[in-house]
């Protein structure tokens, strides 16, 4: 095997080790590492909770052997910062003796960016970087969103009947998904930290908007856009809002009224906010990573509108609804990438890439099923 070959080979184990670590690691990044020597991979390990060991270690923690000489492929530049909660990995590095670092990118985090590289190079350890390099920077785009853009990585879901109606007649709250798409949904919230919903959808659906049955979910944000405060006293959001954060998004007139304050004593938090970007800024600021849209289609339109989704998942389900009063979804804007689809017993689910998203770096991301569907 030759040398280009054996690095994408090892690369791409190291990208698959790191998305492993999804929902897990945030507001970390995903990393993953394998070490290789003579045509062999003798450990792996990738990042799998924020606070624990970075893949670095992991990996050569894994290795049964020694590791004097050998080659640590790695998708992100190795840390080499202190003001953390774990121990840098570049000493790591050069105290097990590797040989050759592979990087696939840099770490956009002004703390980094090529210093880890730099310690590595001083210290005698030869550095390549940019093998696979847009896959491993696809591989941390909620990463880049949060410190070199200021705000969480978006992705938007929607189910859809096989006529592309989004809703029963007039709007009425239909189960279109099957079971299996369901649970997806769910393995998908556990792994965000923020989820929003526009008040049409509170107005129809009256949902909880949490991960069911997922053991392992972050603490999830729950975000409605409701400029002007209609959001029912009784609904399921306000009556949870002390067990689990609610935010209502709304216009500057609605904050100072009577409805305002009931909804504060309810425990509802309210955010003044007249746009999308406001409401991105301000989940930014509570260390949201990862938003999660569950948009009908008034929603859907305006963040394709403003360019706001980076990533979206369609459920299709073979159901039929065929009524004209059933609302449609929005239209998937034609530059969107169709990145991967699965079969969930019957459902279709579909995932697109936004290229224009100022995280995409490569249409890569249909790997990222795998976790979903464990
Ligand atoms: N199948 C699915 O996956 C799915 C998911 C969710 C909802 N649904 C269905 O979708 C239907 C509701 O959809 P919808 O389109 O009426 O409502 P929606 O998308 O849930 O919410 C739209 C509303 O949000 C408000 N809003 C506040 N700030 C906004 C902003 N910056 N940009 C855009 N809107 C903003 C708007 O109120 P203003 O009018 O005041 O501007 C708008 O009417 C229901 O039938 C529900 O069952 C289906």
């Amino acid at each position: 095997m030759g040398q280009e070959e054996w690095d994408q080979l090892l690369m791409g184990r190291a990208v698959e080790e790191a998305m492993r670590g999804r929902g897990g690691v945030e507001p970390n990044p995903m990393v993953g590492c394998v070490i290789g020597r003579e045509g062999r991979i003798i450990g792996l390990g990738h990042h799998q909770r924020y606070g624990g060991p970075h893949a670095e270690r992991v990996a050569l923690g894994s290795c049964g052997e020694s590791t004097f000489g050998a080659s640590a492929y790695v998708t992100l530049e190795p840390c080499c910062h202190l003001n953390k909660r774990t121990p840098p990995c570049v000493p790591a590095l050069i105290e097990a003796g590797i040989g050759e670092v592979v990087v696939g990118c840099i770490d956009p985090n002004p703390l980094v960016r090529g210093g880890g590289i730099e310690q590595l190079r001083a210290a005698g350890v030869a550095v390549r970087v940019g093998v696979m390099e847009e896959v491993c920077r696809q591989l941390i785009a909620p990463y880049v969103a949060g410190v070199v853009h200021h705000r969480p990585y978006v992705t938007m879901k929607w189910a859809q009947s096989a006529d592309g109606k989004i809703a029963g007649p007039g709007g009425v709250r239909l189960q279109i998904s099957n079971e299996e798409s369901m649970r997806m949904v769910h393995r998908l919230r556990a792994k965000c930290d923020g989820i929003l919903v526009g008040i049409g959808t509170v107005l129809s659906d009256d949902p909880m908007l949490v991960a069911k049955d997922q053991p392992d979910a972050r603490p999830l944000i729950r975000y409605v856009l409701d400029r002007r405060l209609e959001i029912p006293l009784e609904s399921k959001l306000v009556r949870s809002a002390r067990e689990s954060a609610v935010v209502v998004a709304c216009e500057n007139e609605a904050i100072a009224g009577s409805k305002a304050d009931q909804l504060r004593q309810m425990g509802v938090q309210l955010l003044e906010a007249d746009s999308i970007a406001a409401v991105l800024s301000d989940a930014h600021k509570r260390r949201i990573t990862h938003l999660l849209v569950e948009p009908g289609p008034r929603l859907a339109r305006a963040f394709f509108d403003g360019g706001w989704v980076d990533r979206l998942w369609v459920f299709q389900s073979q159901l039929t609804i065929n009524d004209p009063a059933a609302p449609t979804a929005a239209t998937i804007p034609d530059e969107y990438q169709l990145t991967g689809s699965t079969n969930l017993h019957g459902d279709e689910l579909t995932e697109y890439l936004n290229p224009r998203s100022n995280v995409f770096f490569h249409p890569s991301a249909s790997a990222d099923f795998h976790w979903a569907k464990d």
